[in-house]
């Protein structure tokens, strides 16, 4: 089925199902979401994230009066990291994800139908997906360093 085939060059995007998702049970919906759009997945592992991981991935937000909240939320369980492939990935995931706030996003995405406010610190919103393909290939890095090249 060569139309469909995907390969690195195509693209990838680091995605994180953050631990409000894992606990919610939710981690298979959203893995068949991203599958679903035609996206392959080509790595996947599950792990608590360590405060120093989380301070790589979140390099940019570190000094933000959130972060606090970000790592007591992102260290509170599992996580499912993968790496998904193919034409566009980055801006696919990203529209199926939804903006930041799961309140306001919109109907159909992962967070607009499967995220609240749940009063929280930090935004609990299900799910992370890398922002460029720079941003890719640097979190792909920190989370899958066995795939380096
Ligand atoms: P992500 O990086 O997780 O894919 O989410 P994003 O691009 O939509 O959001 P970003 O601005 O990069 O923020 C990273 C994560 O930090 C938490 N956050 N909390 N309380 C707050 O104002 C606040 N702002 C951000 C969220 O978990 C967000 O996903
Ligand atoms: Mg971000």
């Amino acid at each position: 089925m060569a139309s469909t085939s995907t390969t690195s060059q195509t693209g990838r995007i680091l995605i994180l199902i953050k631990p409000d998702a894992v606990e919610r049970r939710l981690t298979g919906e959203i893995l068949r979401r991203i599958e679903a759009k035609g996206y392959a997945l080509t790595a996947l592992k599950i792990l608590t994230p360590t405060e120093e991981i989380l301070a790589e991935h979140y390099a940019e937000h570190v000094d933000k009066p959130f972060y606090p909240g970000v790592v007591d939320y992102m260290t509170s369980g599992n996580v499912v990291a993968a790496v998904a492939e193919g034409r566009r990935v980055v801006e696919g995931v990203r529209s199926l994800m939804g903006p930041t706030d799961p309140t306001t996003a919109a109907p159909g995405t992962i967070r607009g139908d499967l995220g609240r406010d749940w009063g929280t610190p930090a935004i609990l919103n299900l799910v992370h997906g890398s922002d460029s393909d720079e941003s890719a290939a640097r979190e792909i890095a920190i989370w899958f360093p066995e795939l380096a090249d």
